[in-house]
């Protein structure tokens, strides 16, 4: 009997060793020492022996349970050991890796071209005032010289927040009457922003786009001021070797007005796809500002003159980059942006 259990208690001790997982270590257990286990039957068959036999099996028994116990709880320690510190290991981060497929966000060309004229105009000495974009009808028409039943809303149809009374905006201009509401000349300011027209997408319009508007009121301004900015203008945005040109056009809140082209930045003005082979493009509209517009502001037409000029900073962008369809700058198409970062 001695024997027997010797052998048992050596095969499970092997057995152990060689044990790799937890789970290997719980079976074994349930095997020798479980219900049905080896070492159990032992003790189980123990009734069927001689009376004075009992306690000396039943010590080989007990001494045999012991032995097993201790060499299990010490593989089953270290086995545990083992796999918490794979799982550990495992789960280590390096912070210090450096990850090469960071993306980056960047600045959308729009904002990149903003900047930059923001940028020129306040190193001239602008200020760069803001103007609401859901504006009255009064601000965005009316004090523009453009009352209700004028044509030249015809032109500039819009989304009405409130009928007749409140609209976006269709021009930055509405800004030149807050900003002259409340300031008196000199004043040189720009405000730049979205407008709203109720125009279907194609590759040169789209509803919502943005302008650039130009304010200087003053004593003695002039025309050639107007000029003179707006080559300065174009030469930093196109190039220095860059022209301008003023047609005759008309506005309801400049008096006279003008539609100011630039010589093709492209084809430095020979004829190109992108001037339609005329060599010019047009940049922006502008004029003097109408008396009726300073009087309306409280600000006398016999003592101040003054320029105003509305530029389309998504053509402008356009222009620069030589995108030839409008639609690219506002579906923010991660291919099409990543050229510009
Ligand atoms: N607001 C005009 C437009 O949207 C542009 C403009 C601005 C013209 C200022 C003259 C003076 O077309």
């Amino acid at each position: 009997m001695q024997n027997k259990i010797n052998v048992l208690v050596a095969e499970t001790i092997e057995k152990i060793n060689s044990a790799q997982t937890q789970k290997e270590i719980t079976d074994i257990k349930v095997e020798v020492m479980g219900k049905n286990g080896a070492l159990t039957s032992f003790m189980r068959n123990m009734k069927d022996l001689p009376n004075d036999q009992k306690p000396l099996v039943g010590k080989f028994v007990n001494e045999a349970r012991v032995k097993i116990e201790s060499v299990l709880d010490a593989k089953f320690k270290e086995i545990s050991e083992k796999e918490l510190k794979a799982k550990l290991d495992a789960e280590k981060i390096d912070i210090t890796i450096d990850k090469h497929d960071r993306k980056m966000g960047g600045i959308h060309p729009i904002n990149i071209v903003r900047r930059k004229v923001v940028d020129f105009f306040t190193s001239m000495g602008f200020i760069v005032a803001d103007s609401p974009e859901v504006e009255t009808d009064y601000y965005n028409f009316e004090a523009l010289n453009i009352p209700k039943d004028h044509p030249a809303r015809e032109m500039q149809d819009t989304f009405y927040v409130v009928p007749e009374k409140i609209v976006l905006r269709t021009q930055t201009s509405a800004g030149q009457i807050r900003t002259m509401e409340v300031n008196k000349p000199p004043i040189k300011m720009i405000n730049v922003g979205r407008v709203y027209r109720s125009d279907d997408i194609d590759a040169t319009h789209s509803p919502v786009f943005h302008q650039i508007e130009g304010l200087v009121v003053d004593e003695k301004i002039t025309m050639c001021d107007l000029k003179g900015i707006l080559e300065k203008f174009a030469k930093a945005f196109f190039g220095n070797e860059t022209n301008i040109r003023f047609r005759p056009s008309y506005f309801p809140f400049t008096e006279p007005s003008v539609e100011v082209d630039a010589s093709c930045p492209h084809c430095k003005g020979k004829g190109c796809r992108v001037c339609k082979g005329t060599g010019w493009i047009e940049i922006l509209g502008a004029g003097m500002v109408n008396r009726n517009v300073l009087k309306v502001c409280d600000i006398d037409p016999d003592k101040y003159t003054g320029f105003a000029f509305g530029v389309g900073l998504d053509r402008i962008t356009s222009i620069i980059y030589g995108i030839n369809d409008l639609r690219l700058e506002f579906e923010n198409d991660i291919r099409f942006l990543k050229q510009f970062n």
